[in-house]
């Protein structure tokens, strides 16, 4: 491996997210620790629908985290950008949950959100990595990831905890609802506990390192990919905006055909992240237009199965290794993108 590889934060944060994932769910699924996330899912219960509010990859794992409530918990949930949802002040609607995600807990609008809700009323939820930080001690409730401190301005395990940590929420919601048995909800919480260890052979595996040279010449890479994988392209997309500084956006695999595809072509890439069933048209035309990198399990980007809800946590390792590898190839600073700061 090269030097690069070992001196980026970027890469320590991403070879440590088994471990980071495996102390999150350790710090909420044992039986004595699971008290906190009882409590969330007893107010939760009864909700009609979610607000979830955040920004950056914050609201990327929001995105995937509605899908893992609407699948597992039934319970339909809402994304908006901080910035925007605090521009639409409605008075909140009875039977509506509101979580809050920042995994650093000081992002201004999304500190201003929260304290705009709590204002009106509303009990509110937080998902932080920083227990000291004012999202977290403002919050009625708060469930932690553990990631450990994250010094890299592309996040990478702050956002694969806050996945584990939105999992369990939807879980322990379902179980509250009734609509998970106990061993139903263990059987769940066991395939989360698998996480780890998939992970783990991705990281060895390091397929992206040869796959990055592809992306050496590209002027623009367009992300696919559906339902819960849509989230992670555009993750996907905003990791190498900000590791390899290239123009990169990510689509809805059925949006694709609908503009994107136009710009495709010998000096383009595109990447189809995960399940394209249904969508075959669409990924033979993304096919016929250019180049082309699949993640999934037969994939240029293999990543091991796991149940449907839980697949964003794998699918976004090698996502995230792309980006470091074509920002490294790139001779960039990986860390610190221009202009960028950790916490806005
Ligand atoms: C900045 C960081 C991103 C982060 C976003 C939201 O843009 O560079 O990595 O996703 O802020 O941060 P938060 O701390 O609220 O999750």
């Amino acid at each position: 491996m090269s030097t690069a590889v070992r001196t980026h934060h970027m890469w320590r944060e991403i070879v440590e997210q088994p471990e980071a994932v495996r102390r999150t769910v350790e710090a909420h699924a044992g039986s004595e620790s699971r008290k906190g996330l009882t409590e969330v899912a007893k107010l939760l219960a009864d909700a009609e629908r979610l607000v979830m509010v955040a920004h950056g990859a914050s609201r990327h794992a929001a995105l995937a985290g509605r899908a893992m409530l609407e699948a597992v918990a039934a319970l339909p949930a809402d994304v908006s950008f901080a910035s925007e949802y605090r521009l639409r002040p409605l008075p909140p609607r009875p039977k509506t949950g509101f979580v809050f995600l920042s995994q650093s807990g000081e992002t201004a609008d999304t500190l201003a959100a929260m304290r705009e809700t709590k204002a009106r009323g509303a009990k509110v939820v937080a998902v932080s990595n920083v227990a000291a930080s004012p999202l977290a001690r403002e919050a009625d409730y708060v469930v932690l990831t553990h990631a450990g401190a994250e010094v890299s301005v592309p996040a990478t395990k702050s956002f694969t905890t806050q996945l584990a940590a939105l999992f369990l929420i939807a879980v322990s919601v379902a179980h509250a609802r009734g609509r998970l048995a106990d061993e139903e909800q263990a059987g769940l919480i066991g395939e989360l506990q698998r996480v780890p260890a998939l992970m783990q052979e991705i990281i060895a595996a390091n397929e992206a390192e040869k796959v990055a040279m592809a992306l050496d010449q590209v002027r623009a890479v367009l992300f696919a990919g559906a339902g819960v994988n849509y989230a992670i392209a555009m993750e996907g997309a905003l990791k190498l905006k900000e590791a390899a500084r290239i123009p990169a956006e990510g689509f809805p695999l059925g949006e694709v055909r609908h503009g994107s595809l136009a710009l495709l072509g010998a000096d383009a890439a595109s990447v189809i992240v995960g399940d394209t069933e249904g969508q075959e048209h669409t990924v033979e035309a993304i096919r016929a237009a250019g180049k082309v990198i699949v993640v999934g399990e037969n994939g240029d980007l293999k990543v091991p199965k796991t149940i449907a809800p839980l697949a964003p946590l794998l699918t976004v390792v090698p996502l995230q290794m792309l980006a470091y590898h074509a920002g490294a190839r790139r001779g960039l600073d990986v860390d610190r993108p221009p202009g960028l700061v950790k916490a806005v």
